[in-house]
């Protein structure tokens, strides 16, 4: 047992930190600026248009797949060495390393991001001269000119990316700390001087001069950050590179940041930053770090889209400038006077604190062209179990199995639907994860087979700090097995966090992650079921006396790597783990299900991200639906925001406008925290209790819907909540909206996010499209906006004309009842009087869809019939779910008949028509959804 007094002193630092916590809002002091960053500061001071990297022609060698070459400093004479691949799907590599590094460079391992080694594609040698070398890549062109050194890659003969344009490639080599060197040797080499590859003395003084120039830099190999010293043992080894997008005004992508969708130019703030960190209370609208981190950006305008992947897990900063909107009013005016057609461009500048250079070129041409090259790189979303996509039910805390039982009873008594309900760290003996309180959960099997009982699920929180404590079998045991994070000096790294003094498992070993697997055991984790499911919380990680509230940049990882190297995947790793050892729980059989707050790209592939700590204002209710586009964009596409807002205590408006929110995106869960009053749904004011019912319930019939988009970005990549101009590209009025998006192809969701709103303007896209208001049916035509009365018990969500939407409209307690339930199709036709769409369906939980035992179901309507057929051959399911009801919206004539075909059976079904609306629904046809039929309007 520990002593009492440590206890004591530990309970005290945790009341401490949440007291300091909960009285202030983000204190900006914690975290570093560019200017406290070395290596940014370096990076950013640098001049662009003076480039001092060019190619050696006589090192260029070429290869069916690849070229390599290698890059000359002319300053400092070290040299690079480059290679640049072709990947299939019209995808580019480039890698810059050092030729002979005295020590070798972190490089992300292949599956711990990349999926697998990603497959190479021909490039076909165009032209080589003594300046340039050309390449075709499928219908792209790509030039490396050498003095001075740029790549430019070309779609239709158009430019469209370009690296080192401006520049700004910089490698900091790994080097001996030197000391200063006797001046003579220094005013021997003269500025400027061009040095001749071979001579020796050319080599030697401008190299030393730089050197010279360089220590006396602070930051170089010791770092200061308020109280902590970073001790840099390998010294300098950032690495940077600028990437231009000529023709594109607009780049999205890189999250997690608080800010709008189209990313703003950092002309007049900090560079946009990418390094995981527990950021409280967090501010709106700026580049500042967040917990997760996906240095993917993706451009694009009327013609193009294209995509940049920067693989590299230091910490990164992104400098972004645009020739348009960085000039102001007035010289704008001024170029239209003297008509010059200046071409938009946006110029980007990435850097790293350490690894390689290693980026993909995505060229598209078009957005679900670059969404499925990045898939082939890092992966999609399995299809999530369907209780993921329903409604969570969490907060911070919920006390004990009575409470539990509780909630889940009164959920049911006001018929609210609910799929799971969650348990935050209060629920552990003591913070001590993989147990339970034994007070306030002495019967947890008891507890989670009861909610089981009803088709639900629970979740408990399991973060990546254990508390050191050697009666705690699971930190004794990673102790003994030396599984844990190491100091710079070797010892075991000691960070406070929930528990009082912590260690962590290092996640970055395979090993660990094996060990970590097994702790998912029903055997290991005692009182858990299979119906049990994880959340990993604080994992950027999150150390409450460290720098920046996490890890010391030198402490020491598998293979001797650093944090600094390995940082922004620490806690991608951690789901990883995670959801493989639910999946190991059930001998590969069942799905599981992770919600995680730290991410990485490729962290798509093992469950859900939420957007962490928010608030209950307004604003983060705003700032959400950017932030999941952000997110979506770049292949996260199960990723929600806190319903209703961590911190604070939001008004029934509020809470009621974010409930309505977060029933249409994508992972819909509310949460509270400790010291907010309760506010379970059915606690709210009576009429606003009925109106969030209905938004849970409207979320509950979508379901078959919502099934469907995950499973085609399973198949294809892409986003679940999409941008607008993800499905309408050549659209410019959609580039920079992001107050209202698209669920899947069909579903225009613009949620109310403005306090005592009673209506919006929605843009509704396609100048040849319609769109029907999902409750009322009424007609808006595209290409335009229209303002739609939202008073506070609607959501304004239509459906776009053309689409047929499977839902299900029997809504029961849990998705979990409503399995083999009947399926009601929503038809909305275009001009043309046409409309298709699919369903997905399988048995909603195991690993047997991925052996074929699905259904794929393709509908289409044109000529006045309705065809269901097999949209997928390989696939095969019997399901018991049916077709109930057609509802047709744009049928512009009362039918005389209605006729249904299975195989040589036909009959005739009854139908209603309503001519105000041009709503036709026809009733039972009765068939199985793996049936194929035609109904024909006769
Ligand atoms: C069916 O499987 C084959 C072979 O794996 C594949 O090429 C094809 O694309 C699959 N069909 C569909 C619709 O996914
Ligand atoms: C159509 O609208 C008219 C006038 O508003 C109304 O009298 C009639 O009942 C409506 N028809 C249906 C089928 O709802």
């Amino acid at each position: 047992m520990e002593t009492p007094s440590l206890w004591v002193m530990q309970q005290i630092f945790v009341t401490l930190i949440l007291l300091i916590q909960s009285s202030v809002a983000v204190n900006r002091d914690n975290f570093k600026t560019c200017q406290q960053s070395g290596f940014c500061k370096r990076h950013r001071a640098m001049t662009p248009g003076q480039s001092s990297y060019e190619v050696l022609p006589e090192t260029v060698n070429v290869q069916s797949t690849s070229v390599n070459l290698q890059l000359l400093n002319t300053v400092t004479n070290v040299k690079l060495t480059l290679e640049l691949s072709g990947l299939e799907r019209s995808t580019a590599r480039i890698k810059i390393n050092e030729v002979e590094p005295i020590k070798q460079r972190y490089e992300i391992p292949v599956g711990d991001v990349l999926v697998e080694e990603p497959k190479r594609q021909g490039l076909k040698k165009l032209e080589q001269t003594s300046q340039s070398l050309t390449l075709g890549i499928e219908k792209n062109k790509i030039v490396i000119s050498f003095k001075p050194f740029r790549i430019d890659f070309y779609t239709e003969d158009e430019p469209v990316v370009s690296i080192n344009a401006q520049g700004l490639l910089k490698f900091e080599h790994y080097r001996t700390k030197q000391e200063a060197q006797p001046e003579e040797n220094v005013e021997e080499a003269k500025e400027g001087e061009e040095p001749k590859v071979g001579d020796e003395n050319a080599e030697e003084k401008p190299a030393e001069e730089e050197q010279k120039k360089e220590e006396e830099e602070p930051d170089l190999w010791e770092e200061t950050f308020k109280s902590f010293t970073d001790s840099k043992p390998h010294g300098p080894s950032s690495v940077g590179l600028d990437v231009s997008f000529p023709g594109f005004e607009n780049v999205y992508g890189i999250p997690e940041h608080a800010d709008d969708f189209a990313l703003k130019t950092t002309k007049d703030t900090d560079p946009y930053r990418l390094f995981n960190l527990d950021v409280f209370e967090y501010e709106l609208y700026n580049p500042m770090a967040l917990y997760g981190a996906v240095p993917v950006m993706m451009a694009h305008n009327e013609k193009n889209t294209v995509g940049i992947f920067w693989h590299n897990a230091a910490e990164t900063w992104i400098d972004i400038k645009s020739n348009v909107a960085d000039k102001n009013f007035f010289s704008k005016v001024a170029d239209f006077f003297k008509q010059d057609s200046d071409i938009p461009q946006t110029d980007t500048h990435w850097f790293s604190e350490s690894g390689v250079i290693d980026v993909f070129i995505m060229l598209g041409p078009k957005p679900k062209d670059v969404f499925k090259q990045y898939a082939v790189l890092t992966g999609t979303t399995p299809v999530p179990p369907l209780f993921s996509i329903a409604y969570h039910q969490c907060r911070w805390n919920y006390n004990d199995q009575d409470d539990v039982k509780n909630v889940d009873a009164n959920m049911d008594k006001f018929d609210i639907p609910f799929d799971v309900i969650w348990l935050d760290i209060e629920h552990t003996d003591g913070k001590r994860y993989f147990t339970w309180d034994g007070n306030k959960f002495s019967h947890s099997v008891d507890m989670i087979n009861n909610v089981a009982s009803k088709g639900r699920k629970m979740v408990t929180i399991v973060d990546p700090h254990l508390k050191k404590d050697d009666n705690y079998k699971v930190y004794a045991d990673a102790k003994s097995k030396d599984l844990l994070v190491k100091n710079k000096d070797g010892n075991e790294y000691d960070g406070w966090c929930w528990p009082g003094s912590s260690a962590w498992p290092d996640f970055t070993d395979p090993e660990v992650r094996k060990w970590w697997e097994s702790k998912f055991l029903l055997s290991e984790y005692e009182g858990s079921t299979n119906d049990l499911h994880t959340w990993n919380d604080m994992n950027e990680p999150s150390v409450f006396n460290g720098p920046e509230i996490s890890f010391h940049r030198d402490v020491k990882h598998h293979n001797g790597w650093e944090n600094r190297d390995v940082h922004n995947i620490y806690g991608h790793l951690v789901q990883q783990a995670t959801a493989d050892g639910l999946i190991l729980r059930s001998d590969h059989k069942e799905r599981p299900f992770v919600l995680t707050r730290s991410f990485f790209a490729g962290s798509q592939r093992n469950g859900a991200v939420w957007t962490g700590d928010n608030i209950g204002e307004w604003s983060h209710l705003k700032v959400s639906n950017p932030m999941l586009l952000s997110l979506n964009l770049v292949g996260i596409t199960f990723a929600g925001a806190d319903v209703g807002g961590f911190f604070k205590n939001p008004d029934p408006e509020l809470l009621t406008r974010w409930w309505q929110a977060g029933a249409f995106q994508p992972f819909f869960r509310s949460h509270a925290h400790i010291d907010t009053k309760r506010r379970e749904p059915y606690l709210l004011p009576d009429n606003n209790m009925k109106i969030v019912r209905n938004a849970i319930r409207a979320r509950y019939t979508f379901l078959p819907y919502w099934y469907t988009v995950f499973y085609n970005t399973y198949k294809n990549g892409g986003p679940v909540m999409q941008p607008l101009w993800a499905e309408y590209p050549e659209d410019k009025l959609t580039f920079k909206m992001d107050d209202q998006f698209l669920i899947g192809p069909s579903l225009l969701v613009k949620p109310i996010t403005e306090q005592g709103g009673t209506g919006t303007n929605v843009y509704f896209p396609g100048a040849n499209d319609v769109w029907y208001d999902i409750l009322t049916a009424e007609k808006y035509l595209g290409g335009k906006s229209v303002y739609v009365n939202a008073p506070l018990e609607k959501i304004p969500v239509f459906q776009r004309g053309g689409s047929i939407i499977p839902r299900k409209m029997r809504v029961r307690r849990s998705s979990g009842l409503m399995h083999d339930d009947p399926i009601t199709l929503f038809v909305c036709l275009d001009r043309q009087g046409k409309a298709s769409g699919d369903i997905y369906a399988d048995d909603y939980h195991t690993f047997q869809y991925q052996k074929g035992k699905y259904l794929h179901r393709q509908f289409s309507f044109s000529n006045n019939k309705l065809i269901n057929s097999n949209a997928d051959k390989n696939g095969s399911f019997e399901t018991k779910e049916w077709i109930e009801r057609i509802l047709i919206l744009g049928v512009l004539k009362k039918p005389n008949a209605v006729a249904i075909k299975i195989g040589n059976q036909q009959q005739q079904l009854a139908f209603g028509y309503d001519p105000n609306t041009s709503l036709l629904a026809i009733k039972k046809p009765g068939s199985k959804l793996q049936e194929d039929f035609v109904i024909t309007l006769l």
